[in-house]
């Protein structure tokens, strides 16, 4: 794996070596030359085409003024250098070989996604640059990269609080279901361990392709339906998880007894998914998301955000600030300090290779300086009013904030509560006395579950496919206290009453999972001492047989 990594690399290098020949052609802007004041290049690698590389590409441009703005005359100046990686691994791989050796940045904020970072953690490891990226999955990590720093929350740090969701309800088992990615995978192992802690089971794990089309994604439903689970964690980002729940509508899975849980990855850009499909087929999913405190600066900060959105995408309909985007604004703002640090000297350019021979191999990109003194310096770092609220990196690693929960209910989503590590899952977060609404000195919010319950679902079902138990009740004059049946007229709907209809609701309510009945009269005209259950038994099901047996014996034992 490793070494055809690197065999990959070298191609690149030695493609982008020549394109970097005909770069060094042209002739060079003379303003670099008589500008005194020391600069700092640094690379920057989104996917433009993304909302979420947009949302950060503005932040970043903000962070970089606020930067300039304060900073003393003297201070050194931080160059962006912006490469859209067109979604596509290749693409950001060959970004960072431009940024590394041809403008020799000195530290690279991106690329955006996992399986890109994979890339371009190895170069930086290689060229001693660091690389900040917000890339969410687990897999990669901050102590086999020494010059990765994680300026975003990883998928695997929400594991504990949606485990903590799950004990919540009781819920014994649950359906994982997410991308068939590096992405989308990397949740799975923490998530798994987080739920065998609290002794609930992962019954299955659905694995959706992206590509997948809406007719593979209803026959993967139908699948789910059929089992006994059902409580679904979703771990699918928002344009895939848009279609996802717009089918799990169709196959009648977003309605009562149904519980769906979404991770923070489509929680916190829920406002990418359009209102219609959230109105539509997500009525009733809880979702966790990191905690962002409204602060009068985040307020003052969205609306100069939205004007520099309109300037820089005049064409484009806005999108909303995300927290992505506040981590970018926050992880340029840390990176600006830590070149603060390193002061007005002189910057060194890489320290090439002594071997000139080997210019097509990695080792020609040469190593930087000051790369490791701004590794050094961001390593531990910590922003107390960071917009994302407390942006604290300890060890290369983004610290964990509190998660929210939320509920969605009709367009938006609305707050139930809070997890934290030390707590627990409260509706009052105790750092800041923050509460969610309606919060009743309980545990949660009210919760409105799919199909406009409010109670919640028990999370496994005796897969009947529709069909209800049918159980026999004798309908017949007399003893009324142990059991009554009345038929509505109009509705023709049963109502069982009495001691016996009493217990055998609550053997039902104590059974672990639902279990959907209904109730059929028979009516017993003759013979009242001795009712003929023969007959009775004769036209039942015989699975019905031993609730029969059941209020029997309760009314005669
Ligand atoms: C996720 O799992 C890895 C490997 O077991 C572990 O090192 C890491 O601490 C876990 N992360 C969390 C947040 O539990
Ligand atoms: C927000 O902006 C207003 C007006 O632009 C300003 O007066 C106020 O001090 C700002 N507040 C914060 C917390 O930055």
């Amino acid at each position: 794996m490793r070494s055809s990594k690197c065999h990959f690399l070298i191609v690149l290098i030695q493609f982008v070596s020549i394109i970097s020949f005909y770069h060094h052609m042209m002739p060079i802007k003379g303003e670099d030359n008589k500008n005194s004041v020391a600069k700092v290049d640094v690379g920057i690698i989104l996917d433009l085409e993304t909302d979420v590389g947009k949302v950060m590409h503005i932040s970043i441009l903000l962070a970089l003024d606020d930067y300039h703005a304060t900073a003393s005359r003297s201070a050194i100046r931080i160059i962006p250098h912006l490469r859209d990686s067109k979604k596509d691994d290749v693409e950001a791989a060959s970004a960072a070989i431009y940024l590394l050796k041809d403008v020799q940045v000195q530290a690279i904020f991106g690329p955006q996604m996992s399986a890109q970072t994979d890339f371009v953690i190895d170069l930086g490891n290689r060229v001693k640059v660091p690389i900040i990226s917000p890339a969410t999955s687990p897999l990669l990590t901050v102590k086999e990269n020494p010059f990765f720093i994680r300026a975003a929350l990883p998928s695997s740090s929400q594991t504990k609080a949606i485990a903590a969701l799950v004990k919540n309800f009781d819920w014994r088992e649950v359906v994982v279901i997410y991308e068939d990615s590096p992405y989308g995978s990397g949740i799975v192992p923490n998530l798994t361990d987080a739920l065998l802690e609290i002794s609930t089971l992962v019954s299955y794990r659905s694995v959706i392709s992206p590509s997948a089309n809406d007719d593979q994604i209803l026959s993967e439903l139908y699948k789910l339906k059929t089992m006994q689970t059902r409580v679904f964690i979703v771990h699918l980002r928002p344009l895939l998880a848009k279609r996802f729940f717009l089918k799990a509508n169709k196959a009648g899975m977003m309605s009562d007894g149904y519980a769906w849980i979404i991770t923070d990855v489509l929680t916190s850009l829920l406002d990418s998914v359009d209102p219609s499909v959230i109105e539509s087929s997500m009525q009733g999913v809880l979702g966790v998301k990191p905690y962002v405190p409204r602060t009068n600066e985040l307020i003052n900060y969205t609306k100069r955000w939205r004007g520099r959105f309109r300037q820089e995408y005049p064409d484009m309909d806005i999108v909303e600030l995300n927290v992505f985007g506040l981590w970018a604004y926050d992880g340029i703002t840390s990176l600006a300090k830590a070149v603060e640090k390193v002061g007005g000297t002189a910057i060194p350019k890489f320290k090439k290779a002594d071997n000139r021979e080997y210019l097509t191999d990695l080792d020609a990109l040469g190593t930087s300086e000051l790369g490791s003194l701004l590794l050094h310096s961001m390593q531990n770092t910590a922003l107390k009013t960071g917009l994302s609220g407390d942006f604290r990196i300890v060890d290369g690693e983004l610290q964990p904030s509190p998660y929210q929960i939320v509920n969605i209910i009709g367009k938006a989503e609305r707050s139930i509560g809070f997890w934290t590590e030390r707590d627990g899952i409260s509706c009052k977060l105790k750092t800041n006395g923050k509460t969610a609404t309606k919060c009743n000195d309980k545990q949660l919010g009210d919760i409105f579950w799919p199909g406009e319950s409010t109670i919640a679902p028990k999370g496994w079902e005796i897969p009947t496919s529709g069909k209800k138990l049918r159980v026999g009740v004798p309908d017949k004059e007399g003893l009324e206290q142990f059991l009554k049946v009345e038929i509505d007229s109009k509705t023709q709907e049963v109502t069982v009453t009495g001691f016996c209809a009493d217990v055998f609701k609550q053997v039902i309510e104590s059974l672990p999972y639902a279990l959907p009945y209904e109730f059929i009269p028979f009516q017993i005209l003759d013979s009242p001492t001795s009712p003929d259950f023969d007959d009775l038994a004769y036209k039942l099901f015989s699975e019905v047989i031993k609730y029969l047996i059941l209020i029997r014996i309760s009314l005669f034992g």
